[in-house]
């Protein structure tokens, strides 16, 4: 086995690992280029490109720091690189970390992935746009979509009556029958909008809480203590308390207690909800304000309703396709919604088509893409399954937690937006694609020296944007060239035998993230509004997506299969001395084993490794699923066929010394990878190593962590703060 000496030193990985947690912190502001559209786990762009000069340079100097470990801007991270005729390979491109940072670096990137909505983001983040040009047809869209859909979410100010105040939220409440004595049964987790009006101070009678009446809804001021009295009907209530928690409610009039909710819809009901306050701004008093809606606001609706039911069967645009069934969407289907536009009311669709019309009027396609683009993203802050983050008085967007969650008090946004209040409305994510596309003109770096200080650093001459070819031969003779394939990566016929120096990719994480199942929610409206063959099927394809998913009777072995082919197709594609590089993170044992197995079969072998911090640590999905919150970086080599001079007993002590290294820094997640590579790197030459005893290695290594975390634990050593961010 070749000795290659890829993975960085233990301060070059500290510093990928503190630039990669910045930037997952606050992608915004770090990398904005990845804001322009929701992909889930997008892994951090200093990672990736990172990943790349290393590859490229072969060095270990990408940072230099001063005595007091602040990173230099004169650093080779930070230089302009002329890899032009270099070609990089991501087989997995999803929201096109690798081909982004390629690009930047001057290289010619080569993308595939099986999802339209992975393709279509990454096509918009890469091609060239004039933004002067985008800036004046948005201008013209407030003119006319703006208008009109902010009418819709015209209200009366209780204080100063004028009717040209503007709702920012409204809040609705969803209710059921109870099963026990038929009267209706209002579901809420807790009486409250907010936790005070002002954001970062206790609830006090100078801070007072918007609570609402569980019996009439009138709204009243809690102050942080005792019960709440109704000023409308006398009642006195826990604002704190509720009548549903995790799928059970309770009756409030019969008082049985423990109810399904499930059951109870699978009894013939559905979900119906009830408009029970706003949160609106008004200009004139220059406050954001609550109020029980009043005829007025109630009327709103209704005509919304009416309408949509005349003209939802001739001239609106909206998916009729069904939700699919799955893991992540069983969820929606067990409470009734079928369909995907039941995730939606009245008032959002028809707004919707009031944008989409105007959409549509603009002459040239890529900007109409490019708003189409906005348009989907804004989809995920306006449906009717968004909670409140109520303490924030924000709203949540749908896949906070990578998931399909079902919420009985969804909060529905204003669709255009007012002013810069509010989260996620059109405005806001126009603003955002537009950031985005200026960072791709003039991109940077981001990273904090000293306190709270930032220091932002412009690299001359770099640029995101790609110049598209349709072969590869054209992609050879065209600079900063991109060709972005949709389809499954196990069959990449566009693409010549060898004629790849990198494969720099991430392949999906075993059963973590149910990428297809969660992009139909975008899917389906792109595909009303798109035009392009990859929009024909109905749903995101799923047949050749590597993905355990149970929902869609999908198998670890499947996994394996599709996951093995694509390495498969990667072996072929790549330079005999390239290099295969791939992250990869999970907790389960199996997943790794897997990924030990696709490697071996396709022909390849690990070569190095090394962790690298990823997810922002309080990533609400890495906590409830403790995942974790680190990527192992694997590099691999087509493989020498050589025997292998190891027995597992001396992979056990080659890693020990790496081990004690790491578990200095006291990281119990950054020590099982690093035992990980060292593992799946003789693992993967070692040709009869068995499942077993891959187990056996990984159970004398926990034992080992536990004796060694005991005698820390003896010694008072003060271990990782393992509370739970509390979101809702
Ligand atoms: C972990 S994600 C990649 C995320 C990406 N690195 C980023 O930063 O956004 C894995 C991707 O693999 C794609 N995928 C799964 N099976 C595939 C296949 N057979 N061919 C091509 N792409 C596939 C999924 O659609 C998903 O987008
Ligand atoms: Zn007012
Ligand atoms: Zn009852
Ligand atoms: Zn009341």
């Amino acid at each position: 086995m070749r000795n290659v000496r890829f993975a960085p030193s233990e301060i070059t990985q500290q510093i990928i690992s503190k630039l990669a947690q910045e930037e997952t912190g606050k992608r915004q502001y770090y990398r904005p280029v990845y804001s322009l559209h929701k992909w889930w786990a997008r892994r951090p762009g200093a990672q990736f490109r990172s990943i790349i000069l290393l590859a490229t340079g072969g060095t270990d100097d990408l940072f230099d720091v001063d005595a007091k470990g602040v990173i230099s801007e004169q650093s080779n991270y930070f230089r302009k690189h002329s890899l032009e005729s270099t070609v990089i390979l991501d087989p997995f491109m999803g929201g096109g970390t690798t081909l982004v940072e390629a690009n930047r670096l001057g290289a010619k990137v080569i993308g595939c992935d099986i999802n339209p909505v992975s393709f279509w983001i990454v096509r918009e983040t890469l091609k060239p746009l004039d933004l002067e040009r985008l800036e004046s047809y948005f201008r013209q869209l407030e003119g006319s979509a703006g208008k009109d859909i902010r009418a819709l979410y015209e209200t009366t100010c209780v204080h100063c009556k004028t009717t040209q105040a503007e709702t920012l939220y409204s809040f609705w409440v969803r209710y059921v029958n109870c099963t026990g004595c038929g009267k209706v049964v209002p579901l809420f987790k807790r009486a409250l909008f907010n936790e005070g009006m002002s954001r970062n101070k206790p609830v006090s009678p100078t801070n007072p809480a918007v609570a609402f009446c569980p019996r009439c809804f009138a709204l009243s001021q809690w102050h942080g203590r005792g019960l709440c009295s109704c000023e409308e009907c006398g009642l006195s209530f826990d604002p704190q308390t509720g009548t549903y928690d995790q799928g059970y409610y309770t009756c409030p009039n019969c008082g049985r207690a423990k109810l399904s909710l499930i059951q109870t819809l699978k009894k013939g009901q559905c979900l119906r909800e009830r408009l029970v306050a706003l949160e609106y701004w008004c200009s004139r008093c220059g406050d954001r304000l609550y109020k029980t809606p009043d005829d007025k606001d109630l009327a709103k609706i209704e005509v919304a309703k009416r309408e949509f039911d005349d003209r939802k069967a001739h001239d609106l645009t909206f998916p009729r396709s069904p939700i699919l069934e799955g893991a992540s969407s069983v969820r929606w289907r067990q409470h009734n919604y079928r369909l995907y536009y039941e995730l939606f009311n009245a008032r959002q669709l028809l707004a919707f088509n009031m944008l989409i019309d105007a959409i549509r009027a603009i002459p040239e396609e890529e900007y109409r893409n490019a708003f189409f683009t906005v348009f989907s993203n804004s989809l995920e802050y306006n449906n009717m399954m968004t909670p409140y983050n109520y303490p924030h008085r924000k709203l949540h967007h749908l896949f906070n937690y990578h998931a399909m969650p079902l919420t009985t008090t969804p909060v529905e946004n204003a669709v255009w937006g007012v002013l810069d209040e509010g989260a996620g409305t059109f405005v806001n994510c126009y603003r955002r694609y537009y950031r985005a596309k200026l960072y791709c003109q003039k991109p940077f770096d981001r990273f904090k020296v000293a306190g709270n200080a930032i220091s932002t650093v412009y690299v001359k001459g770099e640029r995101i944007e790609a110049n598209f070819t349709s072969s590869f031969e054209e992609l050879r003779q065209t600079p900063s060239g991109a060709m972005l394939l949709c389809g499954d990566s196990a069959k990449l016929s566009a693409v010549p035998d060898k004629s790849v120096d990198f494969v720099i990719t991430d392949p999906p994480y075993f059963d973590n993230i149910h990428y297809s199942e969660l992009s139909n929610f975008f899917y389906v409206w792109l595909r009303t509004l798109v035009d392009h063959p990859y929009f024909t099927p109905e749903a995101v394809p799923i047949e050749h997506e590597a993905i355990v998913n149970a929902g869609m009777k999908k198998t670890d072995e499947s996994y394996r299969h599709l996951l093995t082919s694509v390495f498969q197709e990667c072996a072929r594609v790549l330079k005999d001395e390239g290099y295969f590089i791939f992250t990869f993170h999970h907790t389960n044992w199996q997943a790794w084993w897997v990924v030990l197995s696709a490697v071996k079969d396709s022909g390849f072998s690990v070569v190095d490794s090394f962790p690298v911090s990823s997810e922002y640590k309080v990533n609400p999905h890495i906590r409830t699923k403790q995942a974790l919150d680190m990527d192992l970086v694997l590099i691999c080599e087509k493989a020498q066929p050589l025997g292998h001079p190891f027995s597992l007993d001396e992979v056990i002590e080659h890693s020990i010394g790496r081990l004690v290294l790491a578990l200095d820094n006291g990281y119990r997640n950054k020590l099982f990878l690093d035992f990980m590579g060292e593992l799946l790197k003789v693992g993967s030459v070692f040709q009869d190593i068995t499942y077993d005893q891959f187990a056996t290695a990984l159970t004398r290594f926990d034992d080992l962590v536990g004796t060694y975390m005991a005698i820390e634990r003896a010694e008072n050593h003060k271990l990782q703060d393992d509370r739970q961010l509390e979101l809702f």
